[in-house]
């Protein structure tokens, strides 16, 4: 059976997550999400006091990190050996920690190759990230980009972070995700951008149900060929 993976990426709060989990379930893949890499390295860095100057150390760290992902029916969990983080990783700041430590090369490639290997065992699966359509599968058959404004995703963001009970604010997010968008895209490695290949779909104005049926339509025309 040759591996299929579907990539979806873009920028922060642009609904990655939620379509992803969605189409994996409709088509029985399994689902990554490669975001929650670098945010569970920043966690376990800032808990151990190594900053993003500390690239050997990050490095390291990131090698050695005892992270799982458990999939069930409706959730995606992360855990730090057993020790659940999915809620702790979503704090903005840790976002913003996260996406300094993405810049250092000698961290991506750890995660490459961790990213790699997870769609090997899993044969047929979703990864959204930043660069996955880019850099880390370019044959996948079918990649997504997906965009949206900036004050939409930072409604979208404020309102998951408030129904996990985060006390934050309209104005910290929409900072927070401006200055992640600029610094996710002006990387020197595998900023963010669409792969040449992508399908970008702008979803300000389109509802949940709307991209699920045209990403699901791009997908089945795809497969089918396969
Ligand atoms: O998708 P997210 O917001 O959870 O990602 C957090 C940060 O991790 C993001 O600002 C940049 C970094 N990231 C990355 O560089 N490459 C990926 N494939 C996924 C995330």
């Amino acid at each position: 059976m040759a591996e299929i993976v579907i990539t979806i990426d873009g920028p922060a709060g642009v609904g990655k997550t939620t379509v992803a989990k969605i189409l994996a379930k409709k088509l029985g893949f399994k689902y990554f999400d490669t975001g929650a890499m670098y945010r569970a390295l920043a966690l376990a860095a800032q808990e151990k006091g190594i900053t993003a100057e500390q690239t050997a150390l990050l490095q390291k760290l990131a090698g050695e990190l005892p992270l799982t992902f458990n999939q069930k029916e409706n959730t995606f969990k992360v855990f730090l050996n057993d020790r659940d983080i999915s809620e702790l990783i979503r704090h903005p700041q840790i976002g913003m920690l996260a996406s300094t430590i993405s810049q250092i090369k000698e961290v991506r490639e750890v995660f490459w190759e961790k990213q790699r290997k997870l769609a090997k065992e899993a044969q047929r699966a979703i990864f959204e990230g930043r660069d996955m359509g880019s850099i880390v599968f370019p044959d996948a058959p079918v990649k997504f980009f997906l965009t949206a404004s900036s004050e939409i995703r930072a409604k979208r963001r404020l309102k998951q972070l408030k129904g996990l009970g985060k006390d934050v604010s309209y104005k910290e997010i929409y900072s927070s995700i401006l200055q992640r968008d600029k610094q996710d895209s002006k990387r020197v490695i595998a900023p963010m951008q669409p792969a040449q290949d992508a399908i970008i779909i702008d979803t300000s104005n389109l509802g949940i149900e709307n991209v699920i049926n045209l990403m699901y339509k791009h997908i089945s025309n795809k497969l089918e060929d396969l």
